[in-house]
């Protein structure tokens, strides 16, 4: 008998470095994330837009572990990671820049670099120095590893930021608007950069953004609204309407 094969068949889980599906999301009782879906397939930038407070730092925080789903799951290159910590969930492979940053200003630019090795398996040994790669990205950290990292302009900071989070060796680059707050030319840089954090080393990306120029080097983006995911696809068709509709521009 002849079957009928319409159906186009779902990429297997090790082709997606990330899979959230249907996960709800409460505050209390207020409902934030209803049913959301999200992936990123391995090796794509992925982005999610969507207006102020609609949930999408709730959904990062969700994915990181430090929100409890009430129901979902989410897995990571495969294997469940939906209820694992933070922590272990850092050390799986997801490095997380939060919204508004969170470098320490007490230490140096250098000491926030090597914070990011306690990400690693294997955990910091104490002898690590910062691999030249990190300064090929950011080269303006360089010529101020042993200055105070709260002495940084905000482009800086945000540099430093995703820097530390790479020296964890992530396979997931998780980043929370990292350009809110940030003049032109630095958001210019901070683009090339993950851009080509994610030709360079295959790391995959999930950003939020709000910078339509930064949202078109992204493969594919998620748009949300009131917690629930309400468009999706690649970029390059992303048209005007979902732009205006979802976009701050
Ligand atoms: N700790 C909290 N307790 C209760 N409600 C919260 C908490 N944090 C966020 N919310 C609410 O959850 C909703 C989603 O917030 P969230 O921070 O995820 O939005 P967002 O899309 O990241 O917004 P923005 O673009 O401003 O960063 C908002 O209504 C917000 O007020
Ligand atoms: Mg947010």
């Amino acid at each position: 008998m002849n079957q009928v094969t319409a159906d186009l068949p779902l990429p297997s889980p090790t082709q997606l470095m990330l899979q959230a599906s249907g996960l709800n999301v409460y505050y209390g009782e207020s409902h934030i994330l209803r049913d959301v879906d999200l992936s990123v397939p391995a090796g794509q930038m992925v982005c999610l837009i969507g207006r102020n407070g609609v949930g999408k730092t709730t959904l990062l925080k969700t994915i990181m572990g430090l929100l409890k789903p009430r129901t979902g799951t989410i897995t990571l290159a495969g294997e469940s990671i939906t209820s694992k910590s933070p922590d272990k969930r850092a050390k799986l492979g997801i490095g997380y820049v939060p919204q508004g940053r969170e470098i320490i200003p007490r230490l140096t630019v250098k000491e926030n670099l090597l914070l990011g090795l306690e990400a690693r398996p294997s955990g910091r040994k104490g002898n690590e120095e910062v691999p030249e790669e990190i300064f090929a990205l950011f080269p303006v950290l360089k010529s101020m590893l042993s200055r105070m990292g709260g002495d940084l302009s905000g482009g800086q900071q945000q540099q430093l930021a995703i820097a530390r989070a790479l020296m964890g060796k992530p396979k997931l680059l998780v980043l929370d608007e990292p350009t809110e707050g940030i003049q032109p030319s630095i958001i210019l840089e901070i683009e090339a950069a993950v851009r080509r954090i994610v030709q360079s080393t295959g790391i995959s990306v999930l950003l939020v953004e709000q910078h339509l120029h930064f949202v078109r080097q992204a493969d594919r983006y998620y748009a949300m609204q009131k917690g629930g995911i309400v468009a999706s696809g690649v970029t390059s068709e992303l048209s005007n309407e979902v732009i205006q509709k979802f976009l701050a521009v």
